[in-house]
């Protein structure tokens, strides 16, 4: 039987629109393209009080995200590079996860996860990508084969929100074609839509 699967993306920056959310956007655009069910947890989405484990999900940003991860048959993380790795918002919204502790599928487990991240250079957002691919291990996740390091100094983005290069663009559609792919393998893929 056909199913939809779910895709949450994740990242970007405090400022609606921020690089990192743009090539976000684009990884999504694809896996929904290929015909998943998406959603984007990004800007003020992403601003919630840092995580305490005394207090759990304390507010509405935090509960939307572990709704949306605890829902997701697959995922893509944005981070930009800040100061050298994942910026402290992107931490601290990964940290809440820790809150999916329990359960049959604790964290990401038996999710395939999208790793992106942007940096004015490339030691930032290589190191930046090779952090999430860290988090994703920790959280019990399936890092895909490509994770996607965007240097703004020689990559931007249109107005319109469409890359100006073609292998960034084309690196992110392979990569949300494996994150697609895995969830429509993986048996963490929980919702079960026939398609008509
Ligand atoms: C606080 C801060 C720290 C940053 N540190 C780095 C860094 O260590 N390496 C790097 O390549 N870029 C660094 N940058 C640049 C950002 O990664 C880059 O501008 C961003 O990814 C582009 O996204 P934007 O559209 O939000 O500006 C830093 C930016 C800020 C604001």
């Amino acid at each position: 039987m056909a199913r939809t699967v779910k895709v949450v993306g994740i990242g970007g920056s405090a400022r609606p629109g921020s690089t990192a959310e743009r090539a976000l956007r684009i990884t999504l655009a694809e896996a929904e393209r290929l015909g998943a069910h998406v959603s984007l947890i990004s800007g003020a989405d992403l601003a919630m009080p840092l995580y305490d484990p005394r207090e759990g999900a304390n507010s509405p940003q935090a509960q939307r995200l572990l709704a949306e991860v605890a829902a997701a048959d697959g995922l893509v993380l944005a981070s930009p590079a800040y100061h050298g790795t994942v910026s402290g918002l992107v931490k601290n919204a990964l940290d809440h996860v820790e809150e999916l502790r329990g359960g049959d599928h604790p964290y990401f487990t038996g999710r395939a996860v999208g790793c992106l991240a942007v940096g004015m250079g490339w030691q930032g957002a290589v190191n930046t990508l090779t952090a999430l691919r860290g988090v994703v291990h920790a959280l019990r996740g399936w890092p895909t084969p490509l994770g996607v390091a965007v240097n703004t100094e020689s990559t931007g983005f249109g107005p319109d929100g469409t890359c100006t290069d073609d292998r960034v663009t084309a690196q992110l559609a392979a990569m949300a074609g494996q994150v697609v792919d895995f969830a429509h393998r993986s048996p963490a893929a929980r919702e079960l839509t026939p398609v008509t």
